[in-house]
Formats: C-alpha cells, sequence, structure tokens
C-alpha cells in the first residue's frame, strides 16, 4: 500500500454532534470530514439521517475507536462486520483505528492503551491488522496513540515500532501530530526525530487537536487550539511528506464550527507555503548557475 493509493481530500474537520445543524444547513466551507465510527453504527434514525447528508455533500473518512488491535481478545467479529457494512453504505475515503488496546478478558477499559514495543507485539498486532483488512477488503490506517507509562519490555521506540508494524501488515498510518508531541514531552524523546525516521509512503492522514499543560506531563484532551509547538512540527511533517489529508480532532469543550475550520485553514496555508517553498529551490539554484 501507498499513499498514492488513497485520495487527498485536503483540510477537514471531525464531524461533532453540536455541528450536525450547521454542517447540514449551511454547509460550511471544509474539504471534509471524519466522523467516528461508532456514532453510526445503529439501524437509522437521526443519526444515520445526518450521515447521508454529510455524506451527500463532503467526503468522509471513517475513524474508529473500539477496534483493540493490539488486546489478546480475540477480534471483534460482530464490530468488524457492522464495520464494513457501514463502509458499503457510505463509501468513506479510507477506515482507521487506533494502535492500541482498550480491554483484555472481556472487559473494556474505555481508554486508548499504548502496548509495549517488542518483535512479539508487532507479530501480533500486524497478523491482526491484516485479519481485519481482509474482512473490511482494504486497507486501513492506524493512528499513534498519546501515552503516559511506558513498558520495561520495550526494546525499540515508537517510531520503529509503529512503522514496523504498518510495514508487516501493509497498512497506511494517521498521523497525529499533537500525540507525538505529548508522548515526546512525557518520554522525554524528540519529536523531530519521529517525524523524520517515519516512512513518508505510509503517512495518508494527520490528526491536529490541541493538548493540556499540566508542569509535569501534557493530556492529550483534545480541548484547547492547536499550540505553536504541535505546528512547528506538523510544518515539519508537511516538508517531509508532502501532501497529506490533514483533519482538526476537538472533542471538549467544543467551539464554534468556524474556529475548527479556521485550524484546517492554518494547516493548508502551511502546507502551501513550504510547497511554494519547495518549488521556488531549484529556480534559485539554476539562476545561481547561469
Ligand atoms: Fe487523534
Amino acid at each position: 500500500m501507498k499513499r498514492s493509493d488513497f485520495p487527498m481530500l485536503g483540510y477537514g474537520v471531525g464531524l461533532r454532534r453540536q455541528h450536525y445543524g450547521h454542517v447540514l444547513e449551511a454547509r460550511p466551507k471544509v474539504d471534509w470530514f471524519e466522523v467516528v465510527s461508532e456514532n453510526f453504527m445503529v439501524a437509522g434514525g437521526r443519526a444515520i439521517e445526518v450521515l447521508e447528508g454529510v455524506r451527500a455533500n463532503y467526503p468522509i473518512a471513517m475513524h474508529g475507536v473500539s477496534m483493540s488491535i493490539g488486546s489478546t481478545d480475540p477480534l471483534n467479529r460482530e464490530y468488524l462486520l457492522q464495520l464494513s457494512d457501514l463502509a458499503r453504505r457510505f463509501q468513506p475515503a479510507w477506515i482507521s483505528d487506533h494502535l492500541c488496546w482498550t480491554g483484555v478478558g472481556g472487559h473494556n477499559l474505555h481508554d486508548l492503551l499504548p502496548l509495549p514495543y517488542t518483535e512479539e507485539a508487532i507479530g501480533h498486532v500486524a497478523a491482526r491488522i491484516r485479519q481485519v483488512q481482509e474482512t473490511l477488503e482494504r486497507p486501513i490506517l492506524i493512528e499513534n496513540v498519546s501515552s503516559y507509562m511506558a513498558f520495561a519490555d520495550s526494546t525499540m521506540n515508537e517510531w520503529e515500532f509503529i512503522s514496523a508494524i504498518a510495514d508487516e501488515a501493509d497498512c497506511g498510518i494517521l498521523l497525529d501530530i499533537n500525540n507525538i508531541y505529548v508522548s515526546a514531552f512525557n518520554h522525554r524523546f524528540d519529536a523531530n526525530e519521529y517525524i523524520d525516521a517515519l516512512p513518508a509512503e505510509r503517512v495518508v492522514q494527520y490528526h491536529l487537536a490541541g493538548h493540556s499543560d499540566h508542569g509535569t506531563h501534557l493530556l492529550d484532551t483534545h480541548d484547547h487550539p492547536v499550540r505553536d509547538e504541535v505546528w512547528a512540527l506538523y510544518e515539519r511533517a508537511a516538508r517531509r511528506f508532502g501532501a497529506v489529508s490533514a483533519l482538526v480532532e476537538w472533542d471538549d469543550h467544543i467551539p464554534e464550527f468556524a474556529e475548527l475550520a479556521a485550524i484546517a485553514d492554518r494547516a493548508r496555508e502551511i502546507f502551501d507555503a513550504n510547497a511554494a517553498e519547495r518549488t521556488a529551490k531549484p529556480a534559485l539554484s539554476a539562476d545561481h548557475r547561469a
């Protein structure tokens, strides 16, 4: 799988309940929406009507929170079939979920929990992603989660882990820029090194979000504007990876839609400025040669 297997959707916003009416009625100028798959795994009613209305006007991607791809519990076949049905009906550009586990022994812990970065975990998760991709009949994207603790058993860093899984499973990466920043601060690693080390052709989408600063650690709360340090990291990613679909995530204390759309516009501006710089450089060196 490579990025060009997927469309470049542009700069979008995560669809949230508070904005359903506005999105349907005003059709705001935004390139695309990401929808949380589980919110629409229902037989009918308002949620499905909303999704039909949104889909009629915008491309969408489906983003899930329940796959628990890292767990040792068997994959939830019923969940995957429902996901597959939803995708067949609404034709998302892609389906994504998190590189994490959310429960074990049949218990759901309602959190996106990190994995030990080991060869054993790579083999385990990659095999499960392949199973999911067979069921869904398409490659999926896996997202890096933020974390607040690390396993003593880990034998590699996070970017080596996610790169190896994506390679072995032949899946894409949904790169959450804020999560890299949060985890880099919490675990004292270099966020730039993370961006520089990833396999560029597998990065299909970004998440941009805000976090909260608790002094000793950062929390991935999705309730603040995107911080300058995260924009700087996004700019580095934009320079390295080129055109990648970007998406604004905001889950708590959700502002007016216009504020989210403005973040998406800023992501576009930063990418365009860097793309212009890239194309300007060869012209300049040609002048010097002359
Ligand atoms: Fe995210």
